[in-house]
């Protein structure tokens, strides 16, 4: 008997009861320890979550196509306000790691992962990790973290290139069996220089590059106009724009670049570049903190890590 009395009315006391039996494994859930759930209940659990962070054949498949795929608000309000947070004061920060505009604004972060406690969450968690541990079929390592500011007004140009192209000729990377992930930590629109992709261009492999180190305060191996314009006359050329918190995972040799930004708006990005650990580098000419040398496979935290940290914090203090 649920509730519905022989006039098919519904009895309100009984509503209560109503509830329970559809939702009763939805309260289970929330009172009583994950570990201590009844196996059926878990299992069905670890699968909603784990395919949560698994990307679908069509996503696979555009990847594959187009060499990208966009992912629109991956993450809360409340966990990129702790990244961008944890940015705000590593900027502010006289570290090594932060590489400067000439203007002195900074330009990029590199291995905040491992000198701040949000970022080395960031950088294990399991809706960065997972899918691209689908897509490189098997266990990854950071080979480079970056949070790149493009600073309202200062935040300077990225040339054309691919990121194979510079960690294949600089780290000795072997195959392109490594790629990018990356979040904005704010709007990205048409204004605040975002990143432009030449679709299809990762079907290329490494393209002829010559070394820039004049342009921008970063070396990079940079395309030609000539390459850039055949390139796009072939694919596209396309600027991913969305909201913070918006993922897009994309291949290691596709053709990106990305505009000064002039706007008053900043536009943080951090990018995480996972290889896989079979296809370790091999040449160690840049800084271990651009070009990592621990080649362990990253074990992906708890979908709840970024907002944890509060908690965490908290505690820590209190000690
Ligand atoms: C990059 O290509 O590595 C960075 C480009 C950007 O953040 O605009
Ligand atoms: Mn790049």
């Amino acid at each position: 008997d649920l509730g519905v009395s022989e006039n098919n009315s519904i009895n309100i006391f009984s509503l209560p009861m109503v509830f329970i039996y559809y939702y009763w494994e939805n309260i289970l859930t929330c009172m009583v320890p994950f570990n201590v759930l009844p196996q059926s209940i878990r299992c069905r659990l670890e699968n909603i979550e784990e395919a949560r962070m698994k990307l679908t054949e069509e996503q696979i498949q555009q990847f594959d196509t187009e060499g990208y795929v966009f992912l629109p608000s991956c993450f809360s309000k409340e966990e990129i306000a702790v990244l961008n947070d944890a940015a705000t004061e590593i900027y502010a920060s006289k570290r090594k790691e932060v590489w400067r505009e000439s203007s002195g604004i900074a330009r990029t972060a590199f291995a905040a992962h491992t000198y701040n406690e949000a970022h080395s969450r960031l950088a294990a968690h399991p809706r960065l990790v997972n899918p691209v541990k689908q897509i490189l079929k098997g266990n990854v390592y950071m080979h480079q973290y970056k949070i790149n500011a493009k600073a309202a007004f200062d935040g300077d140009v990225w040339q054309w290139h691919q990121d194979f192209g510079v960690w294949h000729r600089d780290d000795g990377m072997p195959e392109p069996r490594a790629m990018n992930i990356a979040l904005f930590l704010d709007d990205v629109t048409a204004a605040n220089g975002p990143l432009l992709f030449l679709p299809k261009s990762h079907k290329h492999g490494v393209i002829d590059a010559g070394h820039d180190v004049k342009t921008t305060s970063y070396p990079l191996w940079t395309l030609d106009r000539e390459t850039v314009t055949k390139l796009s006359n072939q694919g596209g050329c396309i600027a991913p724009t969305g909201p913070a918190g918006s993922v897009i995972m994309f291949s290691s040799l596709l053709v990106h670049a990305s505009p000064p930004n002039i706007s008053p708006l900043p536009r943080t990005i951090v990018y995480l570049s996972l290889c896989h650990v079979d296809n370790h580098i091999t040449l160690h000419k840049r800084e271990e903190w651009i070009a990592h040398r621990d080649f362990r496979p990253i074990e992906p935290l708890e979908d709840t890590c970024l907002i944890k940290i509060n908690t965490h914090d908290a505690n820590v203090a209190a000690e």
